[in-house]
């Protein structure tokens, strides 16, 4: 089988030239599935007339920056925020080298060096005179704290109609992640999960897809088209809230 079997259409051809051709070359750790899922996220906000720059925290080698860097509209642009001293300081450069290689020049992104953690909403928006974020990928550091700094940061941020995209969520090695993704739900009854995006991996692991809950109508309404082949029928029930899982394996258990 194709390893772009099932994959849906990133929504641009730049985004899928980039996974069919470089994200393999790219060294990092999300699936090729959820970045082509991002990337046409990214479109259909477009589609629906949302304009905005978008940040990744744990930007590492720039992986799936790069892929959704691709996704963005003349002007806006992607802001890079890692540490970048893992496993060692020269990760910075790959990671300037990587997107200079793949397309995303200087005049679309910045880079910026440090813990997301410390920082405070205007180190990011300052970057965009201002403007909110229309997507934030978190992907740093894998504690409940650092989490939770993360979500504060990412939700100060965040453009009316916004989009946070949380890693390595159900992974068997950060097993208590969704406690922290449980009490921020609890404490923000206006952001909900707008879909799963099931692992394509261990190493490509679940991503969870959040949204202002007045929105979540309208996406889920549009993404119940995009994406009709990759929805796993059951869905994802969060109590009461459910939403899709969008899957590589849309089958069920086979009971008869
Ligand atoms: C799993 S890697 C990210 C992979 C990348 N997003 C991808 O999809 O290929 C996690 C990254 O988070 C960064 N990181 C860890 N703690 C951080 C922090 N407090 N602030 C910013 N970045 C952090 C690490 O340096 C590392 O590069």
């Amino acid at each position: 089988m194709s390893r772009m079997a099932n994959i849906p259409s990133p929504g641009h051809p730049t985004v899928a030239a980039y996974l069919a051709n470089g994200y393999d070359a790219v060294v990092g750790m999300s699936s090729r599935f959820a970045a082509a899922i991002c990337a046409r996220l990214l479109r259909l906000q477009t589609e629906e007339g949302l304009r905005g720059s978008i940040a990744e925290i744990g930007a590492f080698e720039g992986r799936f920056f790069i892929a959704l860097a691709h996704a963005l509209e003349p002007g806006e642009i992607a802001l890079g925020i890692d540490i970048f001293e893992w496993p060692n300081p020269e990760v910075e450069q790959r990671f300037e080298a990587n997107c200079l290689k793949h397309g995303i020049g200087p005049e679309r992104r910045v880079t910026i060096k440090g813990d997301a953690g410390a920082m405070a909403p205007t180190d990011l928006l300052k970057h965009t005179g201002g403007a909110k974020l229309r997507l934030i990928h978190i992907d740093g550091e894998h504690s409940r704290a650092a989490l939770a700094r993360d979500l504060a940061l990412a939700s100060a941020c965040l453009a009316d109609g916004g989009l946070i995209v949380l890693d390595d969520m159900l992974h068997p090695g950060y097993p208590t992640l969704m406690v922290t993704v449980q009490a921020y739900l609890d404490t923000h009854p206006q952001i909900v999960p707008l879909c799963i995006i099931d692992r394509e991996t261990i190493v490509g692991a679940t991503k969870f897809v959040l949204c202002e809950q007045h929105w979540f109508e309208r996406y889920q309404t549009r993404m119940l088209d995009i994406f009709k082949e990759q929805i796993w029928p059951l869905g994802a029930d969060f109590e009461p809230h459910w939403c899709l899982v969008l899957s590589l394996d849309t089958r069920l258990a086979d009971i008869t």
